[in-house]
């Protein structure tokens, strides 16, 4: 059973998590979800747990899991173990810290402690004068020169109002590129 980590960060499209979930799961691909702290405000991570009852961590679970030198770590563990990373939504601030190699949360120690050879796909999701400021654009660029691969934003009405692009690609489009990713039937 192919193994998906979702590496939700505190973009308004987090909500979308349990579509993406429910579909991934409806394929018997195995669904770890990342939170960061902030996101929490946008999802209700003990339902997803209890919907989908699938393995949901937080930095707090980074946490618990280490006392003594020889426990688990869970950021290196769950890199080891996943075949594929999903950054969705990813925020303007973790694109931000991913691609300046910050690590300071359990999302983005997981990013920094996966290995290059494995596929990341990631889902920018932000206003639209954040997508268009110069430093976005430096950002991508420099996380696709890692291979990574970008699903684009869309243009929608943003939940603050503005018209324009920034939205977070549809989930159908994010589901078939996680399917076409782990080679999975989408029929
Ligand atoms: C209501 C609300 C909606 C937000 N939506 C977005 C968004 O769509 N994209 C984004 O990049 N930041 C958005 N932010 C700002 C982020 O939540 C903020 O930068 C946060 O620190 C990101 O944390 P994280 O990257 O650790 O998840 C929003 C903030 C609020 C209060």
């Amino acid at each position: 059973m192919p193994h998906v980590i979702i590496a939700c960060s505190a973009s308004v499209a987090a909500i979308k998590i349990p579509d993406i979930v429910s579909q991934l799961i409806n394929k018997n691909i195995d669904v770890t979800l990342v939170a960061t702290e902030a996101s929490k405000h946008f999802v209700d991570l003990e339902k997803i747990k209890n919907d989908f009852k699938i393995n949901v961590v937080t930095n707090e679970h980074e946490w618990s899991a280490w006392k003594y030198r020889g426990d688990p770590v869970l950021h290196i563990d769950l890199s080891k173990s996943a075949d594929l990373l999903v950054l969705a939504p990813l925020s303007a601030n973790t694109l931000a810290k991913i691609s300046n190699g910050i690590c300071d949360n359990l999302l983005t120690c997981i990013v920094r402690a996966w290995s290059v050879s494995k596929p990341v796909l990631f889902c920018p999701a932000m206003n639209t004068n954040m997508w268009n400021h110069p430093i976005t654009e430096r950002q991508i660029n420099t996380l696709i020169s890692w291979g990574y691969c970008l699903i684009p934003p869309i243009v929608k009405t943003l939940m603050c109002g503005d018209h324009g692009i920034g939205a977070m690609a549809e989930v159908e489009s994010i589901v078939l590129q996680i399917f076409k990713s782990l080679n999975v039937d989408s029929s």
